[in-house]
């Protein structure tokens, strides 16, 4: 009789070895490979069962394939629904991700309550009892009659129960801790992730129900099993943000209902989370007055203009090599931008150590962002002032160019509503603008040189 076989699985990249690997030779993760019973790795695959003849049946022709729009429930929250693509789509599977205690519980049980005025919801949570979650309701304001609450562990019994109800809207709080006890591996294991992921796909498809999945991430910044988990559902949007920190931020890294661009902003208050529909206005909060080293950026994100504030440090280094810090920006850039600054305009920085923040926490990830980095270690290093109320972007090339970026009357319109009063713009952007429907002064620039000159 054959023995029963092992199959070795990378947690990161779903990567399959017959061999226990400490290195990962797909993607390179280390000590990441965990043990599966062969035969549970097929469990709930689709074999393929049936001959050809079925299959050509059910091929359609694309014309006749009905395509009512897509039904999308209104979750109440604005950002929430952005970050969806505008709602929950029904019979779609959604993974939200965050750490341990960003806030994904009280995110999803706050829905409850606008979801509830018309939808049966159903909460199943694997983490916290049944008082527990009333009491957070209590807490959140949640009373609505349409809020079933199921506290299980039994990936199986869930979806049976699911699929045997009248339930309009499922959210399983959280993956990790639901398990199908066929498969001996421990919940939140790779197989049991996989598998109940899988499982919560198919009774999201077959019963038409949306099902919201809570995904932990480890301490690397991943969901446990994360490739696997992506690969499966419909969309996958990570909830983040500093601990110490009151807000949050909500993005999409895949939705098969939407774009991948945009963000929700939120703000966790002492009854939960709270819409932050002005961003702009919370990242410039506190700023400093009369400090050099500062700069407002206005960068994309999504279809939203968000204004956040730069600032640099540069100071004599005591070290044999410089250091350079990033916060929220790109290490290399910093670097590319710097090696521009001392190339192009002679400003050295060999014997400076260099700190980049962006406030707030918040990531400045577009190119439009170089230019304000750049105004602002300048205005550090000459120890200049730049103007409160100036804002900058625009992308830096190697030449020492400002090049121009998407989006221009968009990001002017923004720092004119947040009471700037001028605007350092890349000069190629000009083409494109009604100079005469801003209330704010346009200072168009072709290289860093011109930039500077703003700076007195
Ligand atoms: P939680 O939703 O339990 O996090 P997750 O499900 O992602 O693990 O969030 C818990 C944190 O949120 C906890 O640190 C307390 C804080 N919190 C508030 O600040 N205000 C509130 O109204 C609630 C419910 C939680
Ligand atoms: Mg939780």
């Amino acid at each position: 009789m054959a023995k029963s076989k092992f199959v070795y699985t990378c947690n990161q990249c779903g990567y399959e070895s017959s061999k226990w690997n400490g290195k990962c030779p797909s993607c390179g993760a280390w000590n990441s490979f965990e043990e599966e019973l062969a035969d549970t790795v097929s469990a709930g695959g689709n074999a393929s069962s049936g001959s050809t003849h079925d299959l050509l049946d059910s091929i359609l022709e694309l014309a006749d394939i009905g395509a009512d729009n897509d039904v999308r429930y209104d979750t109440g929250l604005g950002e929430l629904n952005r970050v969806l693509g505008g709602g929950l789509v029904k019979g779609s599977l959604v993974l939200l991700g965050g750490e341990p205690g960003i806030g994904k519980s009280t995110l999803l049980l706050q829905i409850c309550q606008y979801l509830g005025e018309e939808h049966a919801v159903l909460y199943v949570s694997g983490e916290e009892s049944a008082r527990q979650i009333k009491l957070r309701a209590k807490r959140l304001g949640v009373d609505t009659e349409n809020l079933y609450i199921l506290t299980a562990n039994d990936a199986e019994a869930v979806a049976a129960t699911i699929a045997g109800s009248n339930i309009d809207i499922v959210i399983i709080d959280s993956i990790q801790t639901m398990s199908i006890s066929r498969i001996s591996s421990s919940p939140g294991s790779l197989t049991q992730v996989r598998e109940c992921t899988n499982l919560f796909m198919r009774t999201a498809k077959s019963e038409e129900v949306p099902v919201i999945i809570v995904g932990h991430i480890n301490k690397d910044g991943a969901i446990a099993g994360p490739k696997v988990m992506e690969h499966i559902v419909d969309a996958v949007l990570y909830f983040e943000g500093e601990r110490h920190q009151s807000y949050r931020l909500l993005r999409a890294v895949k939705n098969r209902f939407g774009s991948t661009n945009e963000i929700g902003v939120f703000e966790m208050l002492d009854k939960g989370l709270a819409e932050v529909a002005n961003p702009s206005q919370m990242l410039l909060s506190g700023r400093p007055h009369n400090v050099s080293g500062t700069c407002v950026a206005c960068v994309m994100e999504g279809s939203r203009p968000i204004l956040a504030e730069v600032q640099a440090l540069a100071a004599k280094t005591s070290y044999a090599a410089p250091r350079r810090m990033a916060t929220g920006f790109d290490f290399n850039r910093l670097n590319i931008i710097i090696a521009v600054l001392e190339k192009r305009l002679g400003v050295f920085m060999g014997s400076l150590d260099v700190y980049l923040n962006i406030v707030g926490g918040f990531r400045l990830d577009e190119p439009a962002a170089d230019l304000p980095v750049a105004m602002s270690l300048y205005s550090g290093i000459m120890d200049k002032e730049i103007d409160e109320e100036l804002v900058a972007f625009g992308e830096i090339g190697l030449g020492g160019e400002i090049r121009s970026v998407s989006h221009a009357s968009q990001r002017i319109k923004e720092a004119e509503r947040m009471g700037f009063r001028r605007a350092v713009i890349p000069k190629q952007c000009m083409s494109g603008l009604d100079k005469d429907s801003y209330d704010i002064e346009l200072i168009p620039v072709s290289d860093l040189k011109q930039a500077f000159a703003v700076i007195r």
